[in-house]
């Protein structure tokens, strides 16, 4: 169980198997995100259809409601949501922190609360663990703490540290082994705080490693940085997880810097608001052009919605505030991520990742769409 294999080689991008209970998942992957246990207006049917391998949900929201008992008698989140493959569930932490719910941060864990009934809950690594035990996820997340940004140097020193002391905690409290725990890398932007949490964290020799604190606000001139630091530092046979990034063009950067598996709002957050993610850069279906065009949102996609619908449908759908609209610019979006990292595997198989990349960049922004 856990096995990760990794299949090629292109520069420091790399392919490859994770091997988990619920099924294989080929790297590199974008993960949707299901935060309710369900990707927003998505079925499972649907993810599966556009190549989905395996969906993270939080364990902030689904303590809260419905609660990891209800979830538990389902027999975890696959019984509960219908998607019968792999889980990862995030540990808590953020979620409290960038909803801005959070109270204080003491060594015990995170007082916040509750954006359902005001109540004050207490989240610390032995809670987070035993709910996401309940949940059932294949890979389960350290309780950590993601500084915000920006923060000054002391204050992610002793964040980070705590956070160690929190990843103790959480293999501690861990019973199952059929769930993965993956530790999370911090150290905020701060090049030799990182470096103190990597060397650390990496003793441990757990199945998987996050790279998290970054994609808060930072720059990308900050964050690559950050990144390639992080991914070099982990060991080359366990699968490198890349928190909270998105956005095409960190994807194809990061996987040129060995990151394997990513997970972001984004494609479903901006397809809810009307743009749609093509080769040519971002459209924007709320302007008046898509209106008048007879021609799918993109001709290269197979998606259903770029299969049956016109943009001017789809903008028609969209003024009219018709769900089917988010609906299917969702899809769209998410079935675009996925065939730009099955893209970027193909190009990494051949040896041919930095040209692909730079190729794929030159039109993106350009933005002709
Ligand atoms: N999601 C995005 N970044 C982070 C992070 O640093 N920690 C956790 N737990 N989740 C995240
Ligand atoms: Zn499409």
């Amino acid at each position: 169980m856990f096995e990760f294999t990794v299949s090629a080689r292109s520069g420091r991008a790399r392919t490859g198997t994770f091997r988990t209970p619920h099924g294989d998942v080929r790297t590199p992957m974008f993960m949707p995100v299901g935060t309710q246990g369900s990707v927003k207006g998505i079925s499972p049917h649907e993810l599966l259809d556009i190549g989905s391998q395996i969906i993270l949900a939080n364990t902030y929201h689904l303590m809260l409601r419905p609660g990891p008992d209800l979830v538990a008698v389902h027999g975890g989140l696959p019984g509960f949501t219908a998607y019968p493959g792999p889980f990862l569930t995030d540990s808590g932490g953020f979620q409290v922190m960038s909803l801005g719910h959070m109270r204080k941060i003491t060594e015990e864990g995170a007082t916040f609360k509750s954006h359902l009934d005001g109540s004050l809950i207490l989240l610390t690594p032995e809670r987070s663990i035993g709910v996401q035990e309940s949940l059932g996820a294949d890979i389960i997340m350290a309780f950590d703490e993601c500084p915000p940004y920006p923060a000054s140097h002391e204050y992610v020193r002793n964040s980070l540290e705590r956070t160690l002391r929190w990843l103790e905690r959480s293999l501690t409290a861990k019973t199952r082994s059929d769930q993965a725990l993956f530790p999370i890398v911090q150290g905020g932007i701060y090049h030799d705080l990182r470096a103190v949490s990597l060397q650390a964290t990496v003793a441990f020799d757990t199945p998987g490693f996050a790279i998290g604190g970054l994609a808060v606000g930072e720059s990308k001139e900050e964050m690559y940085p950050a990144i390639s630091q992080t991914a070099q530092g982990l060991p080359e046979s366990k699968p490198r997880y890349l928190m909270g990034v998105g956005h095409p063009e960190d994807l194809v950067a990061a996987m040129a810097l060995g990151v394997d598996l990513f997970d972001c709002v984004y494609p479903t957050r901006t397809g809810r608001f009307g743009y749609a993610l093509t080769d040519d850069g971002r459209l924007n279906m709320n302007s008046s052009a898509p209106r008048q065009q007879l021609m799918p949102i993109d001709p290269e996609c197979d998606c259903y919605a770029c299969r049956h619908y016109t943009r001017a449908y789809l903008a028609h759908l969209l003024r009219a505030e018709e769900m089917l609209a988010p609906r299917m610019l969702s899809l769209h979006n998410l079935c675009y991520l996925h065939r730009l990292v099955e893209r970027a595997s193909l190009a990494i198989a051949s040896g041919t990742y930095r040209e692909w990349a730079e190729e794929w960049a030159a039109r993106y922004f350009k933005g002709n769409v």
